[in-house]
């Protein structure tokens, strides 16, 4: 019994790999993407554009099942919320929302995912990093508000 069960998930695991994801990568236009600092672009990019842009590392679990249905889908909403890559054409109330929530998801741990760092550790944000961050996205809220 316990065998057969094994054999079920292994086969189930094995079908699942061949069921295709769309791993994109858009081409990113550098007049509307986002350009700062490069102390900030520096932490960005390290931490939160696998998710939050068009230059997605795809890393290898992006390509096993079932982690890559995760990683695809966290891609995918990511982009959706907040995509630095058309970070100068987002809708204004929009990207202010976004930005208040980066302050808080920063403070409270929320972003980068927990699933993500279990996997990317460089990703992890030092105290130091969540200053310069917080910082950041505090000046660009008054630069818009
Ligand atoms: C592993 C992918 C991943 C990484 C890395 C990541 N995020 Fe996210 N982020 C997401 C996903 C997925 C959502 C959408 C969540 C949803 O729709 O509920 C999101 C949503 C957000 C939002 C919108 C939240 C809201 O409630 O409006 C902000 C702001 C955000 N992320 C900031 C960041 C910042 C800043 C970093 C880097 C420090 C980061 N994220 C790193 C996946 C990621």
């Amino acid at each position: 019994m316990v065998k057969r069960v094994f054999y079920a998930i292994v086969v189930i695991v094995f079908a699942t790999q061949f069921i295709p994801v769309k791993k994109t990568n858009p081409p990113v236009d550098e007049t509307i993407a986002l350009h700062t600092d490069e102390k900030v672009m520096k932490i960005l990019k390290r931490s939160c554009y696998d998710c939050h842009s068009n230059e997605t590392h795809w890393s290898i679990y992006s390509d096993i099942a079932p982690l890559k249905f995760g990683v695809v889908a966290h891609v995918k909403d990511g982009r959706k919320a907040l995509n630095f890559s058309e970070y100068e054409i987002m809708d204004l109330e929009i990207k202010k929302a976004r930005l208040r929530r980066a302050i808080s998801t920063i403070k409270l741990n929320i972003m980068p995912l927990s699933s993500y760092l279990l996997f990317h550790n460089e990703a992890k944000l030092s105290d130091e990093d969540k200053k310069i961050l917080i910082e950041w996205f505090r000046n660009e809220l008054t630069r818009y508000n």
